[in-house]
């Protein structure tokens, strides 16, 4: 007995996303994610955003730079613009929803499924026999996230567009096993000139906070003067930027960096390129440099303002937790009699 497959319009628009905050903020969570969180904020969506840090343990995390770093990406929440009267924001591990349907999940999604994602194939390398089980089931539990608040719409970079298929076909199969139209097929929002960041380094490689060089990134608690030398020194090749966009085909360096400007300014790539026809690096990397200081420091000095009150930071997720809770406790809950739990425990 099959179902028509439910699409997004018929439950009512509501953003979900995470960051894992395994590490500092960098600029590619910044123009990938985080802006464009702010954004739906403002267009007056609901909008619900998690620090997840379940996610974060699947692999080995210091508890000590866990709880700092959790705050501190609470705080580049804020400091960018996410305002917690206006968005729910908390940390995923207190809203235990997550992790109920995760398991869930992971009874729904396939092996096979799971065999196919890049991420797990980058990140556990030849060391596959080594990772955890959590690195491997990761996706499912990020469906999880989503799908615990009905979630239909989901802004993220580049690289989490194949953990958003497979979120889809998780709730494709979970309302096809029980015959529901339960759970909504996620729209990936996948927007911006600057939705896959690369290192500045190596402009093959994605921006990233796990990478050993801090050269390769901009993190959103450097200062001015950091920002500017990273943006100096990136690398590049020695021809100047071209008069047309089709000119920075196979020159990922300078592409970068004309989508990290076209991103912080908030134009297309192709009006940077205008702007800068026949341009050398020498002209382009100052311009880019102070537009990105005139456009993070403000960022960076409210981040370090609201760290200087971590109970106030604790308190803003223990409240977004108590919220979020209430929407996603009565769903989990009806997924449990959906599935045939017995549910006698008296509350
Ligand atoms: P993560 O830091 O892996 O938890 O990523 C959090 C969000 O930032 C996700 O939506 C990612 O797609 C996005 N993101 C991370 N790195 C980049 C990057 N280099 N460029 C664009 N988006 C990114
Ligand atoms: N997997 C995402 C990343 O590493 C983070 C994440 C976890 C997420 N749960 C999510 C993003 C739910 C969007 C929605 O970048």
């Amino acid at each position: 007995m099959s179902e028509p497959v439910q699409t997004p319009q018929t439950f009512p628009t509501r953003i979900f996303s995470g960051i894992q905050p395994s590490g500092g903020l960098t600029l590619g969570n910044y123009l990938g994610a985080l802006k464009r969180f702010v954004e739906k904020q403002d267009e007056g969506i609901e909008t619900i955003y998690c620090l997840v840090d379940m996610h974060a343990i699947t692999v080995w995390q210091d508890p000590a730079k866990l709880r700092h770093a959790t705050r501190e990406a609470a705080a580049g929440f804020i400091a960018a613009g996410i305002d917690p009267a206006r968005s729910v924001l908390f940390n995923q591990s207190q809203v235990t929803a997550h992790v109920e349907l995760g398991w869930i999940f992971n009874c729904v999604a396939r092996m096979g499924w799971m065999s196919r994602m890049t991420q797990f194939k980058d990140k556990a390398g030849k060391n596959s026999e080594n990772v955890s089980l959590g690195l491997f089931a990761y996706p499912a539990l990020m469906a999880a996230d989503i799908l615990a608040y009905k979630a239909t719409h989901v802004p993220v970079g580049e690289d989490q567009k194949q953990h958003l298929e497979l979120c889809r076909d998780i709730a494709i199969k979970f309302n096809k096993d029980f015959g529901v139209n339960y759970f909504p097929v996620v729209e990936p929002v996948i927007e911006g000139a600057a939705t896959r960041v690369m290192s500045l380094r190596d402009g093959t490689s994605k921006m990233s906070k796990s990478d050993p060089s801090d050269q390769s990134r901009i993190n959103l608690t450097d200062d001015a003067d950091t920002i500017s030398k990273k943006i100096r020194k990136a690398k590049t090749d020695a021809e100047p930027l071209p008069e047309h966009l089709d000119g920075l085909k196979d020159r990922p360096e300078a592409k970068n960096l004309v989508n990290i400007y076209a991103a912080l300014a908030g134009h297309t790539p192709a009006q940077v390129i205008k702007d800068f026809a026949g341009a050398q690096f020498g002209t382009f990397k100052p311009a880019l440099a102070d537009l990105a200081v005139a456009k993070l420091s403000p960022i960076t000095s409210e981040m370090t303002r609201l760290m200087k009150d971590p109970a106030e930071i604790d308190r803003i997720l223990g409240e977004g937790a108590a919220r979020a809770d209430a929407i996603a406790r009565p769903i989990v809950d009806e997924v449990y009699e959906i599935m045939g739990m017995i549910r006698s425990r008296h509350m």
